[in-house]
C-alpha cells in the first residue's frame, strides 16, 4: 500500500463582495416592492407581508460579515435577486471548469507541479453547472492531465468525500497524483428572497493535490479518512432532471432553490459531527489533545464552537479553530478547505490537524492529517 499526502492547496476568490448592509438593503427593496405590489393580498390576510432582514440578527446568528459572488449586480437588484452569468457557447470552458482551473494551478504552483502530472480529477461540488459531460472531465482537459476524471455531489461534504476517494484511490495503486476541486456557485441555488436563508451563502472554488508519499518530500500525511451519512430531508433542493416532466415543475418554485431546517440541521447535526470525530479520533489513535487544529466546515460560527469544544473537552484557544466565515460565508464543500489552506503554512513535522465537513444528507467526512 502506498501512503497519499497533501502536497498543495489553492483557493479562487471571485472579485465582487457583498457586505451584510448591501446584502440587506437589496433584501429590504425587494420586501418593500413585494409588498406594495400584493398590498391588497396581505391586507385581506391571503399572503404574509415580507419582513425586513437585519445586518445584527445575521452577524449575531451566523457570524458572516460578507460573501464573495460571481455576479453582484443580479444579486442585489430587487427586481431580480440572483446572478446574472454571461451564457457561455459549448466551445469555451464553462464557469464551473473555468474557477476549478484557478484554483487547481495554485495547487500544483504550491507542490511544483504540472497539470500533466495529474492522474485523477475528481470535481467534488455541492452542484453541477450540467448533467453531462461530467465537469470534472473539462477540467482535465483545461489542465492537459491524463487518467480519468469524475463528477461527486455530496453537498457541503463534497471535498472531504473526494479526498477519502482520491487518497484509497492512491493508496491502491490505480493513480499517482490527484486533484480534488470544489467549484461552488453557492450564489446559483441561494434563494437569495427569503430571509431566512439569504444571507448563508457565497462563491469560491478551492483544490487540493494528493501525491503518494515517495513523490512527496513535504506536505500532510493522509493519516486516516472517515465518512458517514444519514438522510434527511431538513437540508434539501428539488431541483433536477425531471423538472420539467412534473406539474408546474418550471415554475419559480421555493423548492428549486436551498432549503433548510435551520434549528433541527443545528441540533441534529452538531451531535452527529461531534461524535464522528471523536470516533475516528480513536480509532485513528489520536487524542483530542494531540490535535494542533481542526479546520472545519465554515456554515456558522455557534456551531464550530460547539463542535470545538466538544472535541476538545475546552473551548479552543485562538488559531485552533480558525474560522473564514466571517470573510467567504458558507461556501458548501469548499469551507474547511479555505479553511486549510490559510492556516497549516506553520504547521511543524510531527503535528496533527484535522479536516472536517459536514451537511446536506446528512453528511460528514473528516481527514486526520500530519504534517511530514
Ligand atoms: N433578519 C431578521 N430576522 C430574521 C432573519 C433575518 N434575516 N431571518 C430569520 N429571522 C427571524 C426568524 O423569523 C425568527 O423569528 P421568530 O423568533 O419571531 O420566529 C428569528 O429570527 C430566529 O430565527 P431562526 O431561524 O430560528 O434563527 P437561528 O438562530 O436558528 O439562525 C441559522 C438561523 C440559519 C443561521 C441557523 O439556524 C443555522 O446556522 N443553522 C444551521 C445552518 C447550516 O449549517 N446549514 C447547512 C447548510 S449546508
Amino acid at each position: 500500500m502506498h501512503q497519499a499526502v497533501i502536497t498543495g492547496t489553492g483557493v479562487y476568490t471571485p472579485e465582487h463582495v457583498i457586505t451584510n448592509a448591501e446584502l440587506v438593503e437589496a433584501f429590504n427593496a425587494y420586501a418593500d416592492l413585494f409588498n406594495a405590489e400584493n398590498a391588497e393580498a396581505i391586507a385581506a390576510g391571503e399572503i404574509e407581508a415580507k419582513p425586513h432582514s437585519s445586518v445584527e440578527f445575521i452577524l449575531k446568528a451566523s457570524g458572516i460579515e460578507q460573501r464573495y459572488v460571481m455576479d453582484k449586480e443580479g444579486v442585489l437588484d430587487p427586481t431580480r435577486m440572483y446572478p446574472r452569468l454571461r451564457q457561455r457557447s459549448d466551445d469555451e470552458p464553462g464557469i464551473m471548469a473555468e474557477i476549478a482551473l484557478d484554483a487547481c494551478n495554485k495547487a500544483l504552483a504550491q507542490a511544483g507541479r504540472k497539470g500533466e502530472d495529474v492522474d485523477l480529477v475528481i470535481c467534488a461540488a455541492s452542484n453541477m453547472e450540467r448533467a453531462y459531460p461530467a465537469v470534472a472531465i473539462e477540467i482535465q482537459k483545461l489542465l492537459g492531465a491524463g487518467g480519468f476524471a469524475f463528477d461527486m455531489n455530496v453537498a457541503c461534504s463534497s471535498a472531504t468525500f473526494g479526498i477519502q476517494a482520491a487518497a484509497d484511490m492512491i493508496r491502491t495503486g490505480s493513480v499517482r497524483r490527484a486533484l480534488v476541486v470544489n467549484p461552488e456557485i453557492t450564489s446559483g441555488h441561494l434563494e437569495w428572497r427569503d430571509r431566512d436563508c439569504h444571507f448563508i451563502f457565497g462563491d469560491v472554488a478551492t483544490a487540493t493535490l494528493i501525491e503518494r508519499r515517495e513523490d512527496a518530500p513535504h506536505g500532510f500525511l493522509i493519516r486516516s479518512t472517515r465518512c458517514a451519512t444519514e438522510f434527511s430531508n431538513n437540508i434539501r433542493n428539488n431541483n433536477g432532471f425531471l423538472r420539467r416532466t412534473r406539474p408546474d415543475g418550471v415554475a419559480d418554485r421555493r423548492d428549486m432553490q436551498f432549503m433548510q431546517e435551520g434549528r433541527k440541521v443545528f441540533k441534529e447535526v452538531m451531535p452527529m459531527v461531534a461524535q464522528h470525530i471523536l470516533g475516528h479520533l480513536a480509532d485513528a489513535e489520536v487524542k483530542p489533545t494531540d490535535l494542533h487544529r481542526l479546520w472545519l466546515h465554515q456554515a456558522n460560527k455557534t456551531m464550530n464552537d460547539f463542535v470545538g469544544k466538544k472535541v476538545l473537552g475546552r473551548d479552543p484557544e485562538p488559531g485552533e479553530q480558525p474560522n473564514i466565515l466571517q470573510d467567504y460565508a458558507n461556501t458548501s464543500s469548499a469551507g474547511s478547505i479555505i479553511a486549510f489552506s490559510k492556516y497549516s503554512d506553520d504547521f511543524k513535522p510531527g503535528e496533527i490537524g484535522l479536516i472536517c465537513s459536514f451537511g446536506a444528507g446528512y453528511s460528514v467526512g473528516s481527514v486526520v492529517l500530519e504534517k511530514i
